[in-house]
């Protein structure tokens, strides 16, 4: 009866859920969130560390340099002369390239400043450094205004060293955690970066987007670095730097020019070492390369929603096994993607997500057990009432389905009740629990009448079976005042006088044994019996039905009993009022009910409505062996006076006349 169709509702909901989790976790992956986390899984995941291109060679102003020639505030230009000069020195073995990562702004125009311009002017190999500083300002297109960054001040070599050679910036991009990821290749045809504009020297690269996220080919330290004193003082074969590109730039810590990398979080990297990954990776097109969002968002999804589905339809021990898998599947896919494409997919928005929904899978599947468990208790609880029902119905062949009726007849009740309420005409409003408890209650409600002897119980008539034995009783009493006539014991008028009296007693009962209410005048037959002591109040002494009021005390010890042994049943919170509701059938509005003569105060709805359901099914039973049935009219003027003596209440009545009457 209560039974729900939760099969479609709970696969529409595993869809839905997994859409809603697919599509979060694609945003995610998209936006990037959690971002650190994010960076730092890719970060670990997308590596070629394969080393530079083999022609990049560095001349590090290392430690060793600065202690030879002293601190570098101190240097004379010359240094840097002489290193080109040195170089350049040998037309067999001269580098292709030499790139000087070294600010040389501002002048006093000295004369090393003038030698130093000089022989820039004399090599056309030489690429000098600069540094930009960037500004923003509002800038109008049409209608619409936007902030645009630009150039506002370049640190450029001196004048005449910057007209003696072509010069490029090296500005690093940090992120948000401080890290290099990317690198500028030009911002326009004026300004070109140092790394950028090696790397179109030796090869014809295609300009980049401004900002590139190139991919690191070697940690800090891992390239191969020659002094820089070493060179100046001749300990360094010329053939060493052919047709290399060699870059010049500070390789000691107290230089401040090093930098976070993302390839090795331990140490930092050098300006130089940065700029030769830069050439590195322009050269070798080690850059990430961009998918549009929506692929991303497409492979994300596509994977997450299959994820989801997956876990929320299997075992719990068959989830692990696919979170595993799923997990180890998307890293290994995205490593290659990564290898083959260099594009970096979302790595730790989706393997967090992954997690994410497989814990949310198993709060779910927990909250599904629960909610099995429960349905299942409801349902063993359910069947125990209808076995409750079938045990007390099975007893007797009369009013067999008086319980199931009763029970019936209540939820009817309670659904017309809140359709009436749906349409504003009753107070009165009752949810699914309500209705599941007074079923509960209704199918328990004469769960005592196991302990009632069937004798009581089906008693058709005032006597019963006893009218034999009473006959029987009667007439050894006439044989023994017939005989105290003839032994003279007893006076004969007298007697025979009583033998007519029980004669008459004896010819009147097969009237008198029946089911209706007994006449003044059989009632008198019937008196005169008991005051002569013939017969006991029990035999015979019933006004109305076919109970003795002995019979009729055991008969409604039904309802104690029904409290008993409800009592050893636990119902829990949902079920909290069946009890009471059961035991309390018979009690009435006026506390004549029985058997604790509760009054109106302490009856509820719900019981006032089983009790005239009761009632009403009593009136209207038409297989009760003592009593014909009533018309459904008759049966309802009953409940009418009833109502009107106090005893079930008016409303209920009424609603019932109007489910059930129609003329
Ligand atoms: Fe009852
Ligand atoms: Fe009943």
């Amino acid at each position: 009866m209560f039974t729900n169709n939760t099969d479609k509702i709970k696969k529409i909901i595993t869809v839905i859920m997994c859409l809603i989790f697919s599509a979060a976790v694609s945003f995610a992956g998209i936006i990037g969130i959690p971002q650190r986390l994010e960076n730092y899984g890719e970060d670990y995941l997308y590596r070629k560390l394969d080393g530079i291109s083999e022609n990049i060679k560095i001349i590090g102003i290392d430690d060793k340099t600065l202690d030879i020639l002293g601190p570098y505030s101190d240097w004379n230009r010359e240094y840097f002369a002489d290193l080109i000069n040195i170089l350049n020195e040998d037309a067999e073995n001269r580098p292709e390239i030499i790139g000087i990562d070294i600010i040389f702004s501002g002048t006093n125009n000295s004369d090393e400043d003038t030698m130093l311009a000089e022989t820039v002017a004399g090599y056309d190999n030489i690429i000098l450094a600069s540094v930009l500083e960037f500004d923003n300002r509002i800038v109008r297109e049409g209608d619409n205004f936007y902030r645009k960054t630009y150039v506002s001040n370049e640190y450029k070599p001196y004048d005449e060293l910057a007209a003696a050679a072509e010069y490029g910036f090296t500005n690093s991009l940090n992120d948000s955690d401080g890290i290099v990821r990317k690198a500028y290749s030009l911002i326009d045809e004026e300004h070109k970066s140092f790394a950028y504009l090696i790397a179109s020297k030796i090869s014809d690269i295609s300009p980049y987007s401004i900002n590139e996220e190139i991919i690191y080919s070697t940690i800090p330290g891992e390239i191969e670095t020659v002094s820089m004193v070493d060179v100046l003082e001749g300990n360094v074969n010329p053939s060493y730097f052919k047709d290399s590109i060699v870059l010049i730039g500070a390789y000691a810590g107290g230089m401040m020019d090093s930098y976070k990398v993302p390839c090795d979080y331990s140490k930092e990297m050098y300006g130089i070492e940065l700029e030769a990954n830069r050439i590195s990776a322009f050269l070798n097109n080690k850059v990430v390369n961009d998918i549009p969002e929506y692929a991303v968002f497409i492979i994300i999804f596509v994977f997450s929603l299959f994820f989801c589905y997956l876990i929320l339809t299997v075992n719990i021990k068959s989830s692990i096994l696919i979170l595993a898998g799923f997990e180890t599947g998307y890293i290994l896919l995205s490593y290659l993607i990564f290898r083959l494409f260099s594009v970096k997919l979302p790595l730790v928005a989706v393997t967090l997500g992954f997690v994410i929904a497989f814990i949310l899978s198993l709060l779910y599947k927990y909250v599904e057990l629960l909610r099995k468990r429960q349905a299942e208790t409801q349902t063993m609880l359910f069947s125990m009432a209808e076995a409750f029902a079938e045990a007390i119905e099975g007893r007797t062949p009369y009013n067999a389905n008086h319980t199931k009726n009763v029970a019936k007849r209540c939820v009817e009740m309670l659904d017309y009740i809140n359709g009436l309420h749906k349409e504003g005409k009753s107070e009165y409003h009752f949810s699914k629990a309500d209705k599941k408890q007074l079923y509960l209650a209704a199918m328990l409600h004469d769960v005592g009448k196991m302990d009632v002897p069937l004798e009581v119980m089906d008693k058709p008539t005032k006597l019963g079976t006893k009218e034999r034995e009473l006959r029987d009783r009667l007439s050894i009493i006439m044989l023994k005042l017939q005989n105290d006539i003839l032994s003279g014991e007893k006076d004969k008028t007298d007697a025979e006088k009583e033998m007519e009296k029980i004669k008459r007693f004896i010819d009147n009962l097969g009237a008198f044994n029946c089911g209706r209410p007994l006449k003044d005048e059989e009632w008198q037959i019937i008196s005169d019996m008991e005051d002569g002591s013939y017969i006991e109040k029990d035999d015979i002494h019933i006004k109305a039905g076919t109970l003795s009021d002995s019979e009729r005390t055991v008969m409604q010890s039904h309802v104690v009993y029904t409290d008993k042994i409800l009592s050893h049943m636990t119902f829990g919170d949902e079920y909290r009022n069946v009890r009471a509701m059961a035991s309390n059938h018979h009690e009435l509005l006026n506390g004549k009910g029985y058997p604790k003569h509760i009054d109106a105060d302490g009856l509820d709805v719900m019981t006032r409505i089983l009790t005239v359901m009761d009632i009403y099914d009593s009136l209207i039973a038409d297989d009760r062996p003592y009593k014909k049935p009533k018309p459904v009219n008759v049966a309802f003027d009953i409940l009418d006076e009833e109502a009107k003596a106090g005893k079930v209440d008016p409303v209920i009545v009424g609603y019932a006349r109007e489910l059930y009457y129609t003329e």
